[in-house]
């Protein structure tokens, strides 16, 4: 069978990537499907390379089960793009680095996350970094609703 493999996307890849990341690992974990989905988050920018999620989404993903302590930032790479069948961007900016980076044989694979929300309004994740606590609850909210739908069109191709 073939496994198909997801990369989540936003600025830093501290908050919401890393949330994604977390969420949809945690799905994809408890249908058994670990074997043929591998899940992976990236950062356009490089400034916390190396990093933990920030305090912040650690804390409200611990609140909802899902354990971010063991993530550490990137930067998306040359060959993600090849690499990877699902690269989903968080905002509207994300996509657009994306798209200036991405070779055109791949730009199909580059999509935002949230068009795989079911009764969402919004198309964008938030950037929590700079707000109060509500932002990362938010970033929560959209992250499963988005996650479920996802892993719900990806259960149909394996
Ligand atoms: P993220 O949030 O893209 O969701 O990881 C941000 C993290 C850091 C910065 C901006 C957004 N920053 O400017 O350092």
């Amino acid at each position: 069978m073939k496994k198909i493999k997801v990369l989540f996307v936003c600025l830093g890849n501290i908050c919401r990537s890393p949330t994604a990341h977390g969420v949809f690992a945690k799905l994809v974990f408890e249908r058994g499907l670990d074997e043929l989905i591998e899940v992976e988050s990236a950062g356009t920018h490089a400034y916390h390379v190396g990093k933990s999620p920030d305090k912040r989404s650690q804390a409200v993903a611990l609140k909802r089960g899902v354990d971010l302590s063991a993530l550490r930032g990137r930067k998306v790479s040359a060959d993600d793009f090849e690499y990877y069948d699902y690269i989903l961007a968080m905002d509207a900016s994300n996509l657009s680095h994306l798209r200036q980076e991405c070779p055109v044989e791949f730009e199909g694979k580059l999509k935002l996350f949230l068009g795989f929300a079911a009764g969402v309004s919004e198309q964008e994740v938030p950037d929590p970094y700079y707000g109060g606590s509500d932002g990362f609850d938010y970033v929560m909210d959209l992250v499963e609703s988005a996650s479920l739908g996802l892993i719900e069109v990806i259960r149909k191709e394996i």
